[in-house]
């Protein structure tokens, strides 16, 4: 047991463990995104979905605090490899060589530490309802919550659709890098399938940002309304 945390705790064992809570939180991400889609089919399809989730409180808040442990997580272990990582390197390099990184990975801590001020405005925003009071709390026709309508007023706010097209660009950029170094970092080293897998990151994070900003995008012009 002893050896078992032991080896959670090197630099190894960390990084497995943050790419499996990414991964983890890669797939809400997707999971949620192909929830919010519903959004083109009308007030019924998302308020109806929004419903049903909050229909099982015990599943809903097993989900809420697992995915609140794996963040935890994450950002424990992230932020302690950042640090550990540094004083291993105390003297600075006096010249940085970026040829070979890319700008995902190169700024994994400044998007990673932008992704929680997004998501920590996003559920005081849609969930807590705390940015606008006034629209929160509305139902629909079948006494639903007006999920729809709050997004939808939402992302008439010219400054709300900068806020979440900014964080879209964010998490594309975090999730893209991601998502390939997770897949090396559990030892998929064949070539071929590094190969796929290098294209794999920057492909699934292309989906997700692609499906979040047509929702924000089709409600600013006015393609989907109230
Ligand atoms: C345009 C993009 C997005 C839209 C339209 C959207 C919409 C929503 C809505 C309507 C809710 C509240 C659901 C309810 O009260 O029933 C919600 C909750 C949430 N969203 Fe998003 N979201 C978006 C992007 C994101 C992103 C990028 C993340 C994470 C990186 C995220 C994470 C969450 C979380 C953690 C919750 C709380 C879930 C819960 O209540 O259990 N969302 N979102």
């Amino acid at each position: 047991m002893i050896r078992f945390f032991g080896h959670i705790l090197t630099s190894l064992g960390s990084k497995v463990l943050i790419a499996l809570s990414g991964l983890a939180l890669a797939g809400f991400v997707v999971f949620h995104m192909l929830g919010n889609l519903q959004i083109f089919q009308g007030p019924d399809a998302l308020n109806s979905y929004a419903a049903f989730l909050r229909e099982m409180p015990m599943a809903l808040w097993t989900a809420r605090l697992t995915l609140i442990a794996v963040v935890a997580a994450h950002i424990g272990l992230s932020v302690r490899l950042a640090v550990h990582n540094r004083r291993a390197r105390p003297v600075g390099y006096v010249t940085r060589h970026y040829r070979k990184a890319s700008l995902a990975s190169r700024t994994m801590a400044l998007t990673g530490s932008l992704l929680v001020l997004f998501i920590v405005f996003h559920l005081l925003h849609l969930t807590a309802g705390v940015v606008d009071p006034s629209v929160h709390n509305r139902l629909d026709v079948r006494g639903h919550r007006d999920v729809f309508g709050n997004v939808v007023h939402a992302f008439q706010n010219p400054v709300l659709v900068l806020i979440y097209l900014i964080g879209q660009a964010v998490l594309g950029l975090h999730l893209s890098h991601a998502l390939s170094s997770t897949l090396q970092t559990l030892g998929m080293e064949h070539p071929m399938l590094e190969r796929l897998f290098r294209g794999a990151g920057p492909l699934i994070a292309a989906l997700v940002v692609v499906g979040n900003t047509a929702i924000v995008l089709a409600i600013a012009f006015g393609l989907v309304h109230a």
